[in-house]
């Protein structure tokens, strides 16, 4: 459930209309609701009450400061994957023990910020990334509290650029191997392995990959406890997926997923962690864009809107579905008619959707993109010389802008000419 709901025949974000934030801020926008994003980050807490457990943000899915002050406040860790994220997390008042490091290609750099600034784990992904990690924890007189990140080779039945547990994704060390891997960390000074780590994919759907892959972790906690090391804490990963398509798709909920993880891990007594991002906040936030034009083509309309795949890039990418609705509630009963969704941009892929049944739409008329909390801000780019748009995040009846759109003028100085382009003006 989200917090962006019909009320007197027009779209809320908890209690402001969108229509307001439009006229304050211009379109196109996103929009986050702090009442949905503190739901979703609870239902998770609670699904995981009857074992110790951190939720741990996965703030790739949205690292504006504001959303992770909202998350950190009400308890939330993070799970970083750079030295930005950690950074972020830092600012937005996040403690050292409770951010973990993901990531296959941290840099000493990175590592070396991490372990000066503090750090609840690093999760390895190879053995080069652990020679790295050893080599700087014993420059700087510290231990590395570490996981490996396993490859459990199971399917995830996802979008094929969004699986990673499947032994051709470039992501962990194949689980048959453990066991030597394990052996070479434990023999470095620098390195203290406390758990197993685990993510296999995104957007999942369905509870069965998951299990076959914690039941895998769970034989290999058993394995590793034999051979003589701790392992007291298991880190999970993210990926329990979202309704995107509002009719047909159902993912478990936190609660179904909680009671798995309960009954496939509980009995080894070890602190659990989960990294979700997309279910905390993908279906707290929208993106709100304008239509500008309604163009008729060759047997087909096209509804262009001022939003494009440089500020939402999840069709274009994944072929993902997302949810557009009028802002103003049509009618009961008023017929739809088939559109095209696109942007302005100048490339066919800045499609949003094609033939989608909408009631008709009108020049000026303002729609929304649901489940666009995840994925959407962060992805955003400027391409076409067109401003990344503002953030604005709802609390109650209050809404703030919580990422300013930049002007031309900041955008265009932002480069910088090298001197011999300075002395000559173009004639
Ligand atoms: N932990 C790790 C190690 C990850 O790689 C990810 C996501 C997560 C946690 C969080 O997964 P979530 O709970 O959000 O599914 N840009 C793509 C999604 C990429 C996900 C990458 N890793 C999209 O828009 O669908």
């Amino acid at each position: 459930m989200d917090h962006f709901l019909y009320r007197y025949g027009t779209l809320f974000a908890e209690d402001v209309p969108i229509s307001e934030i439009a006229a304050a801020v211009g379109t196109p926008f996103y929009v986050y609701s702090t009442a949905t994003l503190l739901r979703h980050y609870r239902a998770f807490d609670e699904a995981l009450s009857g074992m110790d457990h951190l939720v741990c943000y996965a703030m790739k899915a949205n690292s504006n400061q504001a959303v992770l002050r909202t998350l950190a406040q009400a308890g939330a860790g993070m799970d970083v994957v750079s030295q930005g994220e950690y950074l972020r997390a830092k600012a937005a008042g996040v403690p050292g023990d409770r951010i973990v490091f993901s990531g296959v290609g941290k840099t000493a750099e990175e590592i070396c910020v991490a372990l000066e600034g503090g750090i609840r784990q690093f999760n390895v992904e190879s053995e080069p990334e652990m020679e790295v990690l050893n080599a700087v924890a014993i420059e700087l007189g510290k231990v590395a509290p570490i996981t490996v990140r396993v490859n459990p080779d199971v399917d995830a039945k996802t979008h094929a650029k969004i699986a990673t547990g499947k032994s051709e994704n470039k992501f962990g060390i194949p689980i048959a191997r453990a066991r030597e891997v394990y052996a070479m960390a434990a023999s470095l000074p620098g390195l203290q392995v406390i758990g197993i780590d685990v993510h296999i994919g995104s957007q999942l759907t369905d509870l069965a990959p998951f299990e076959l892959a914690y039941q895998k972790v769970a034989e290999l906690t058993k394995q590793l406890r034999s051979d003589g090391h701790t392992i007291t804490r298991l880190d999970l990963g993210g990926g329990l997926g979202i309704p995107y398509y509002a009719s047909n798709e159902a993912p478990p909920l936190p609660s179904d997923y909680g009671a798995m993880v309960e009954r496939t891990l509980g009995h080894l007594g070890c602190e659990i962690e989960i990294e979700p991002g997309r279910l905390i906040a993908g279906n707290a936030g929208l993106m709100v864009s304008k239509v500008i034009y309604v163009k008729s083509g060759e047997g087909r309309d096209f509804l262009i809107l001022d939003g494009a795949m440089n500020d939402l890039i999840r069709p274009a990418m994944y072929d993902a579905h997302h949810d557009i609705v009028p802002v103003v509630e049509p009618a009961p009963g008023t017929e739809k008619q088939p559109y095209d969704i696109v942007g302005p941009v100048c490339e066919s892929g800045d499609t949003f959707a094609k033939q989608r049944d909408m009631v008709p739409l009108a020049a000026g008329d303002l729609v929304a993109f649901r489940s666009a909390g995840a994925y959407g801000a962060v992805m955003a780019s400027e391409y076409n010389s067109r401003a990344l748009i503002p953030e604005v995040l709802v609390h109650g009846d209050q809404f703030a802008v919580i990422r300013p759109r930049p002007t031309f003028d900041e955008m265009i100085n932002r480069d910088t000419i090298p001197s011999w382009l300075e002395a000559h003006t173009a004639t």
